[in-house]
């Protein structure tokens, strides 16, 4: 199964079948078509053998941090613990290397305990923030050093 560049196609699928990633959970709103509008180049997915989305990265670069921003990241329910999580990252972390990146970073609720055990296995260190997200609002802020690995 090969990580490939997401399309408007795959991103309106996607939308379309939101429980599948997601389960109950409301997330519509964080899937902003800007992630494949404007960052569409660090948008990856990896394709079931019919074709359809299996699980999904939308990341972005920011330059002036030298910094690989992952902000979705979603395998389907069916596909879960097959590595296709793990493989979705080592893809952007290729992509953000190759634009000058030293270091990859990601937010996650507290409740999350499934995405903070998946980001640690990838060796992210997960460190939780009072009022990240807005007073009374935490956020566990997931980072890893790019250059002495990969
Ligand atoms: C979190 C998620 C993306 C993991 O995807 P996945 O393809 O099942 O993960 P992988 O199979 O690549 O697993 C990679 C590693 O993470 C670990 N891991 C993955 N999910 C885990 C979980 N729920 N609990 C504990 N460890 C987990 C695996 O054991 C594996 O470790 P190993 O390689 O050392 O054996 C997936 O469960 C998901 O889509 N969850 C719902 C959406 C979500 O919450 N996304 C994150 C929001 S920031």
């Amino acid at each position: 199964l090969e990580v490939e560049r997401a399309t408007k196609e795959d991103y309106d699928e996607v939308l379309a079948s939101l429980p599948r990633f997601w389960g109950a959970r409301d997330v519509a709103g964080l899937h902003h078509p800007m992630f494949i509008a404007e960052f569409g180049d660090t948008a990856l997915i990896i394709r079931d053998r019919q074709r359809g989305v299996a699980a999904y990265l939308f990341g972005f670069v920011v330059a002036a941090k030298a910094r690989g921003y992952v902000h979705l990241v979603a395998v389907r329910e069916d596909h879960r613990g097959l590595g296709l999580g793990r493989s979705l990252y080592a893809a952007f972390e290729r992509l953000a290397l190759t634009t000058g990146c030293r270091e990859i970073k990601a937010i996650t609720t507290p409740a999350n305990a499934g995405s903070i055990a998946f980001h640690e296995a990838l060796g992210m260190q997960a460190v939780e923030i009072e009022d990240y997200a807005g007073i009374g609002h935490p956020r566990v802020v997931l980072t890893r050093p790019l250059a002495n690995q990969a």
